[in-house]
């Protein structure tokens, strides 16, 4: 295609939006807004960027946080490993390389939770390296335009849209080219109803022209969503309730929840909660289910949580703690909600 490079960034020059991490070449700036923005759309993760940033102004300032308070910040974002690798990612900038990031693709990909993605991203932005980046945006802009049906998802999908990227990426400026072409997949090249007829390449355009669309990006692996079933034990002794933390390969990660019971589906009989509840933590205690279960939508699971109460003098395993220091601990969302109106 002639002029691709050209066009995109006329696009981009006209269309853009003004974003706080588009005005700086600030490398710790560029990394965190990057690592926020991965699974995450630019209107949510915004606010975030910018309470970091208030936060943690320097990478010293983060790698010199707790990860309490790094997690803390990040609630309700998901996806937690981006949090610990952030924080981790910071400690290895400040005690191993004197505080300077490194300032090179190959360099950048040796920093926790920093893929080819993000490397692509700093590398291009703040330093000007001709490397592509390639995310959600680029793959459906590069399918859609060279009508493209390998599927995204395979190594060998993967590495045509590289290519195909590093070929068309613009000599003269990487870093406009990088943020360009994947806003152009985020305002013009949308998913569903992209409103072609304002598309500066709506002739050249092969889905269009095939009328393929809608079928473009493929991928080869359908994720099933899948139902979760959470009953949350809310275990008070005096002004207290008993936590526990998350452990292992799982949603929340090393975040704090109260007593948790996960069943195959939806339970309304207190005896069985009970019955379970003694087998897994030795409560012996009667337990009463507070009010039905509640839906929290996550993007490849549905959770259905409800609430059952008790009141325990028993020894049991767990740390106690008062309202007012739950409040300053690391829960997913939907415990941080009940918290606040225990
Ligand atoms: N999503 C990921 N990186 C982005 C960026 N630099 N600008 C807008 N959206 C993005």
């Amino acid at each position: 295609m002639q002029n691709f490079s050209e066009t995109l960034i006329n696009w981009y020059n006209a269309n853009k939006r003004t974003l706080p991490w588009r005005t700086t070449k600030d490398p710790y700036c560029i990394w965190l807004s990057e690592i926020i923005l991965q699974q995450t759309r630019v209107d949510q993760g915004l606010p975030y960027y910018l309470k970091f940033i208030e936060l943690f102004p320097t990478v010293f300032h983060l790698a010199n946080a707790s990860e309490e308070e790094v997690l803390n910040a990040w609630k309700g974002l998901g996806y937690y490993s981006r949090a610990r690798n952030l924080k981790k990612s910071a400690e290895i900038v400040v005690n191993d390389l004197n505080g300077i990031f490194p300032k090179n693709f190959k360099d950048l990909l040796s920093l926790k939770g920093v893929g080819e993605y993000t490397a692509a991203a700093v590398a291009s932005f703040c330093y000007n390296e001709k490397v592509a980046v390639v995310d959600g945006n680029v793959y459906r802009v590069l399918a859609r335009l060279y009508n493209l049906s390998t599927p995204i998802d395979t190594g060998v999908g993967k590495k045509e849209f590289k290519q195909l990227a590093n070929e068309l990426i613009s000599e003269k400026d990487p870093a406009t080219f990088n943020q360009a072409i994947m806003e152009f997949g985020a305002l013009q090249c949308v998913p569903k109803n992209p409103s072609c007829s304002e598309c500066p390449f709506v002739v050249e355009c092969q889905a269009k022209r095939s009328n393929l669309l809608n079928q473009l990006p493929v991928k080869s692996k359908k994720i099933k969503r899948r139902n979760r079933y959470f009953n949350y034990l809310v275990i008070s002794k005096n002004d207290s309730f008993a936590v526990e933390k998350r452990t292992g390969k799982d949603i929340w990660e090393q975040l704090f929840q109260f007593p948790l019971l996960e069943s195959k589906q939806k339970l309304y009989d207190p005896y069985l909660i009970q019955k379970k509840a003694e087998e897994t933590f030795g409560l012996k205690d009667d337990i009463m289910m507070e009010g039905d279960y509640k839906k929290h939508v996550l993007s490849h699971q549905d959770v259905y949580y409800a609430f059952w109460r008790t009141t325990s003098a028993g020894s049991l395993k767990f740390d106690f703690y008062e309202k007012k220091k739950l409040e300053e601990l690391p829960f997913p969302k939907l415990l941080e909600n009940y918290i606040s109106n225990l």
